[in-house]
């Protein structure tokens, strides 16, 4: 079980980015040519935010069944010094946590918002703060921090 959930883990990975990517371009464009906040920019608003649920989730179980972060916890002294281990021990989980409650808040706040502008201006600002915390907490093959494949096969 463990290793199929890191596989899907891995591949939903491109699915929050690609949501997210989405979110920011529309909201980026309606921002800046006035248009009007539709039905559709409503459901990719919505679904941008429930994607990343999801992936908290699955990482949530990921994190209590991988023998990394176990690995980790149960040598926390020497695992902390280990790049590797500390990454998924506490740095991506944290990070990942932090940056799915900022989808969550700018969901919210702009669904809240008055006027459509606003809405487009907040989807900006709090997925595009989103994207950027994503973007360096992923273990991409060219990141300092640690080395995982783009697309794991089983
Ligand atoms: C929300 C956005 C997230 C993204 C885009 C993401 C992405 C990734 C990626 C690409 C990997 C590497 C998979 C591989 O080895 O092929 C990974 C590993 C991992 N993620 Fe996440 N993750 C997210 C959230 C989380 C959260 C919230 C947790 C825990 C609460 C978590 C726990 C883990 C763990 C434990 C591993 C490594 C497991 C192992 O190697 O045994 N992830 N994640």
């Amino acid at each position: 079980m463990y290793y199929y959930l890191l596989i899907f883990h891995s591949l939903f990975r491109w699915l929050v980015l690609s949501s997210l990517l989405l979110a920011i371009f529309k909201a980026y464009t309606g921002y800046f040519q006035n248009r009007p906040f539709t039905k559709s920019d409503n459901a990719i608003r919505h679904w941008t935010a429930t994607i990343a649920h999801i992936q908290l989730i699955i990482g949530i179980i990921l994190y209590i069944k991988s023998p990394v972060t176990q690995g980790f916890w149960s040598n926390f002294g020497k695992s902390i010094k280990n790049m590797d281990m500390a990454f998924f021990g506490l740095y991506h989980f944290l990070l990942m946590i932090f940056s799915v409650i900022l989808a969550t808040i700018g969901s919210a706040l702009a669904k809240r918002k008055p006027t459509d502008k606003e809405k487009f201006k907040t989807m900006l600002i709090w997925f595009g703060l989103t994207l950027f915390i994503i973007f360096i907490a992923i273990p991409w093959s060219f990141s300092p921090l640690a080395n995982r494949p783009y697309f794991r096969s089983f």
